[in-house]
């Protein structure tokens, strides 16, 4: 049984969990004390032994990324945190910053230093306005208390922080559309080489980094790579906050060891939330990520093991759904998210995601025919690998993963002639089904 490592997430109970004060109380900026007596290469090469990898889905290591930028020129350097938590299901960042934003700001202090960047900047996602606030509060707690500024505690290093809001769009979380926005363009991805470690923001040498990854830098700071590496697994390594919806008991956020299994998170949450309905599908990284069913419930959850089952961890995003959901309104409700976020860049995804979605709506309805199955898997196949960036293929997986496993369930909305299942009792939303 692996348990519950809570480091992040260790005093989002406490009353007033967000202030400078408690954060303090709980060894608060203590690390960024020690990164400035250190030298901005040891920290590097610290994040790169602790084995910390990405935490905005794609598990890129964080140390090597930090090290791909280029020598100092004399010119701006810049760290841009990705705060834009959009993906259907996925809920770690967004608590993360309300409930203990200074962690998210050392860890922003410390990468600064580590990089030589004076100017960094949080990219928020638009909508969540009262984590605005809080992260603008946080900010100026900290320079209230000299932790950022102009030559903060007589290091000579200055560093100012700025928090931007975004409109509210899914592409903008692709850090070369975020870069984008944050310079004033429409959200749209660029081209790439550059990578933005070479030219990103107005065109410098920029680190962009989840808030996850930057959140957990001084936790491993403060108890040593070591301390990181030795949990998780071997090549997923340290702790990471799972986040579990949907049809389950308790849902919320559960900070393990990378590497915990789905029926472990499930017992530690009480279980499904009737427990006399089996669980049916569920995804591990967000909706972008291929389904998986009640056969993967011991499957660890480390970016191998989940690649290796034929799925990406992702965000880690635990959406659970019982057998009283409609697998296909499910698909064709996500469906729709990647219809409308395509940003339109590119053919594949702009007209692919447009009849995707054409093909699920009259699937659900019990209209079309067995062969729309085979259209959808062949414009799935056309986009994959063919769009532009990772939405077009993120929008492939829940309808290739569906048909998958729950082929039989498509044929059955054309032969009963519309869905099968009582609509209000699969909505995860339906009276009778919300918990009292
Ligand atoms: C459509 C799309 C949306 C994304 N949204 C986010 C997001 O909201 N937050 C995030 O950290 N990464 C997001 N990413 C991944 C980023 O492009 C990038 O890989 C990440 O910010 C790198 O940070 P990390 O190395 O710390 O994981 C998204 C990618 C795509 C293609
Ligand atoms: S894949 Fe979709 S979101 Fe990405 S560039 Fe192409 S149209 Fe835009």
């Amino acid at each position: 049984m692996t348990n519950l490592t809570p480091i992040l997430t260790k005093f989002w109970d406490d009353p007033q969990s967000w202030t400078l004060e408690t954060y303090r109380r709980n060894d608060g900026w203590k690390a960024f004390d020690k990164a400035l007596k250190m030298e901005p290469a040891a920290l590097v090469q610290m994040t790169k032994d602790s084995g910390l990898r990405g935490r905005g889905g794609a598990g890129f290591p964080t140390g090597m990324k930090w090290g791909f930028l280029p020598p100092p020129d004399g010119g701006p350097r810049y760290l841009v945190v990705n705060a834009d938590e959009s993906e259907p299901g996925t809920c770690k960042d967004i608590p993360l910053m309300m409930a203990a934003p200074q962690f998210l700001i050392e860890g922003v202090a410390i990468t600064s230093y580590a990089i030589g960047c004076n100017h960094a900047f949080i990219y928020l996602r638009g909508e969540v306005v009262h984590v605005y606030r809080r992260l603008l509060r946080a900010v100026e707690e900290a320079y209230a208390a000299g932790l950022l500024g102009k030559n903060i505690m007589g290091s000579g290093f200055d560093l100012e922080v700025t928090v931007h809001a975004g409109a509210g769009a899914y592409i903008c979380g692709e850090e070369t559309a975020l870069l984008d926005s944050l310079e004033g363009r429409r959200g749209q991805p660029r081209l790439k080489p550059p990578f933005p470690a070479v030219a990103g923001l107005y065109a410098r040498p920029t680190v962009v980094n989840n808030v996850e990854s930057i959140a957990s830098v001084p936790p491993i700071l403060l108890h040593g790579a070591d301390w990181f590496a030795d949990m998780g697994t071997e090549k997923s390594q340290g702790f990471g906050i799972f986040s579990l919806s949907g049809h389950v008991k308790n849902p919320g956020q559960y900070e393990a060891p990378l590497g915990i299994t789905l029926r472990e998170l499930l017992d530690m949450a009480g279980g499904m939330r009737d427990p006399q309905k089996k669980l049916k599908f569920w995804t591990p990284g967000g909706s972008s990520t291929p389904l998986f069913t009640d056969e993967h419930l011991d499957v660890p959850l480390d970016f191998e093991s989940v690649g290796a089952a034929g799925s990406m961890l992702g965000t880690r995003a635990l959406q659970i759904f019982d057998e009283t959901t409609c697998v296909v309104r499910a698909v064709d409700r996500w469906t729709e998210f990647y219809k409308h976020e395509s940003c339109g860049k590119c053919t594949p995804c702009r007209e692919g995601t447009w009849w995707l979605k054409q093909i699920t709506g009259r699937l659900e309805n019990g209209q079309g025919s067995e062969e729309d199955l085979e259209k959808l898997l062949d414009i799935c196949d056309n986009i994959l690998g063919r769009a532009f960036c990772a939405l077009g293929d993120g929008a492939t997986s829940p309808i290739t993963s569906s048909i998958q496993y729950f082929r039989e369930e498509y044929i059955a909305h054309l032969t009963n002639g519309g869905c099968p299942f009582d609509r209000d009792a699969s909505s995860l939303f339906a009276k009778d089904n919300v918990p009292a």
